[in-house]
């Protein structure tokens, strides 16, 4: 038996659009479900170059963590994939039933695709990682991608008093007061500056959501805290993306002179049962509409000119079998 299928062969190259064989289910936990929708999200990219620190590095493999799927008795549900060699990206793939939530018939299924891996991020670690209690205020660093403007959505869904969005792009940062912002912060390429901005708008939040890391979030930490009016109340700091670096340099003096409480929310730190818990009331949030999502469905046939196809600030591609 064989399907259509995006194939890694080489991690120096983007999948190409081949027949493959249709996996096998191998336990009474495993169906094979139709995949409708398939989100290219930057985990894919990373797992499809060997980057992602899940990677087993086999080759070949389909790449894709998750998609929208018509399962044998013919239920639509949004799915999980743990497998990474058999993804999503095919028109068949491998699913556990108990990795998948059902979703309602007439679910916009590119739009579920689109949203469900960016903002399960801010959605698990505000409500897994650290509780987000009413009232309390939230900075979101690199708040202009797809899962930074989800956060900020997140944020003031779960209660947020106040969220503050920091980014680079001007035109992204400017469209985030519609979407629950109450204050931006542009980060440029003037350090002084950018620490100064990061001071007057941060220095007091409770719960920052970095999807940044790397020299900006180092920045913006020294910068917040030597601002602080009371170093001694917390300041939860949650890692999520790496967007602008894998690592920091931090002087010891931040974790001594101030109550940082660094900690990250992703595969590992968050328990899979515990993902699962919350993927239904994610989705209920998606299907009605709370959170914005802008997707751009592309056939399947067409994934290696998607791959290398920029995609416009705040759009998520999805590729459709
Ligand atoms: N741990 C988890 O559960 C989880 C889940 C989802 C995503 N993530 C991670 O979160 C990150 C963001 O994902 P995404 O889906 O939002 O990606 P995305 O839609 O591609 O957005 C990435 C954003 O990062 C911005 N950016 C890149 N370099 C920057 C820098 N040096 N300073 C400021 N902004 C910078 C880009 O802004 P410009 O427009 O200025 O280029 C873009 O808006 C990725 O690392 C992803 O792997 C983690």
């Amino acid at each position: 038996m064989s399907m259509h299928a995006a194939v890694v062969r080489s991690f120096d190259h983007p999948p190409r659009y081949e027949a493959y064989d249709t996996p096998q289910p191998s336990g009474p936990d495993q169906t094979l479900a139709d995949v409708l929708a398939v989100g290219l999200h930057p985990r894919v990219r990373s797992g499809a170059a060997g980057r992602h620190y899940t990677s087993t590095g086999t080759l070949p493999m389909i790449p894709g963590i998750d998609g929208v799927g018509r399962l044998p008795g013919g239920g639509l549900v949004y799915f999980a994939v743990p497998d990474d060699v058999w993804g999503s990206m095919a028109e068949q793939a491998v699913v556990d039933p108990r990795r998948s939530v059902p979703l309602p018939e007439n679910a916009d299924v590119a739009k579920v695709a689109a949203a469900m891996n960016p903002a399960m991020s801010a959605w698990v670690a505000l409500r897994r990682r650290v509780p987000l209690r009413p009232g309390q205020s939230v900075l979101v660093l690199g708040a202009t991608g797809n899962a930074g403007t989800m956060a900020v959505q997140v944020a003031s869904r779960l209660g947020a008093g106040r969220v503050v969005g920091a980014g680079r792009n001007p035109e992204r940062l400017a469209a985030l007061a519609a979407v629950g912002a109450d204050e931006v912060v542009s980060l440029d390429d003037d350090p002084g500056a950018t620490a100064a901005r990061l001071a007057e708008a941060a220095a007091e939040v409770d719960i920052v959501i970095d999807y940044l890391w790397g020299a900006p979030a180092a920045a913006a930490m020294m910068a917040m805290l030597t601002a602080r009016a009371d170093r001694s109340r917390a300041m939860d700091w949650i890692q999520i993306g790496a967007i602008a670096g894998p690592a920091i340099e931090l002087p010891s003096v931040a974790l001594r002179s101030a109550n940082l409480r660094i900690q990250g929310c992703g595969q590992g730190s968050v328990s899979p049962r515990a993902y699962l818990a919350e993927l239904p009331s994610l989705v209920a949030e998606i299907d009605a509409g709370t959170i914005a999502v802008n997707a751009r469905p592309v056939p399947l046939a067409d994934v290696e000119a998607a791959w290398a196809a920029p995609e416009l600030p705040g759009q998520r591609t999805v590729l459709i079998p």
